[in-house]
């Protein structure tokens, strides 16, 4: 007698439920296809391709800066990335879209908040505000768990691979002209590395109003 689960064409699902590799197979090509569904029209939607208006690339100074944020490891205690939820909205700001992080490679959204989101804290506080905090954050916050950046204030930013570091932006699509890289060096020779990440921080999120 046919098995009950057998149809016209004599498919038996039973042979996909018993068989762990072709169940597995299946499972992938599945969600394979759900994966390519939600992912792919994300890479030819406008809002999330094109720079919203008024963003423009790092200079060369606030791209040394975020070079710092990211060897020191700001990310691991703050987010950039601001949820659409209306407590979010009303203590940082405009939430995050797509088209400000068009020229971040990589992106520091990150996904934990020990300190505040600081997606939007470029303008917050005056570059002397952040010069004290980061030299030691007790001095403005006596409760704060941020550790101390002293040694930002007495090393000079590095120079020398900036230009590189450009050209190679550039090929991902940030829009450097030649006579950006060729000036960068110079540009930030002489600047200490709190100058630098001031710099990225009090430019964070000001595209946007
Ligand atoms: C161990 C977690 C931790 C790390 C790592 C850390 N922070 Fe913080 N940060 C905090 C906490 C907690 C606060 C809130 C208290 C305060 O203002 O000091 C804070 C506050 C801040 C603020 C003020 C934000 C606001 O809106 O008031 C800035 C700016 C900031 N951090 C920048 C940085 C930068 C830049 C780095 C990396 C060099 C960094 N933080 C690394 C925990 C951290």
């Amino acid at each position: 007698m046919a098995h009950a689960n057998e149809n016209a064409a004599g498919f038996s699902h039973e042979k996909i439920e018993t068989s762990n590799l072709l169940m597995i197979v299946l499972i992938l090509l599945v969600l394979a296809i759900g994966g390519i569904v939600e992912i792919v029209p994300l890479f030819f939607q406008r809002s999330t391709t094109q720079p919203v208006p008024g963003l423009k690339p790092y200079t060369a100074l606030q791209l040394a800066g975020r070079d710092i944020y990211v060897r020191e490891g700001c990310y691991n205690c703050h987010s950039q990335m601001i949820r659409t939820l209306h407590s979010e909205v009303l203590r940082y700001g405009h939430y995050s879209m797509a088209g400000e992080f068009v020229y971040d490679h990589p992106f520091q959204w990150g996904s934990k908040r020990t300190g505040p989101d600081l997606q939007r804290v470029g303008g917050k506080y005056s570059d002397e505000w952040h010069r004290i905090h980061l030299n030691n954050p007790r001095d403005l916050v006596p409760e704060s768990n941020m550790p101390a950046y002293p040694w930002l204030l007495t090393t000079p930013v590095d120079d020398a691979s900036i230009g590189a570091h450009m050209r190679g932006l550039r090929r991902v699509g940030v829009p450097y002209t030649d006579a950006e890289i060729a000036q960068a060096g110079e540009q930030i020779r002489g600047k200490y590395e709190i100058d630098a990440l001031i710099a990225y921080l009090q430019v964070l999120g000001t595209a946007v109003k």
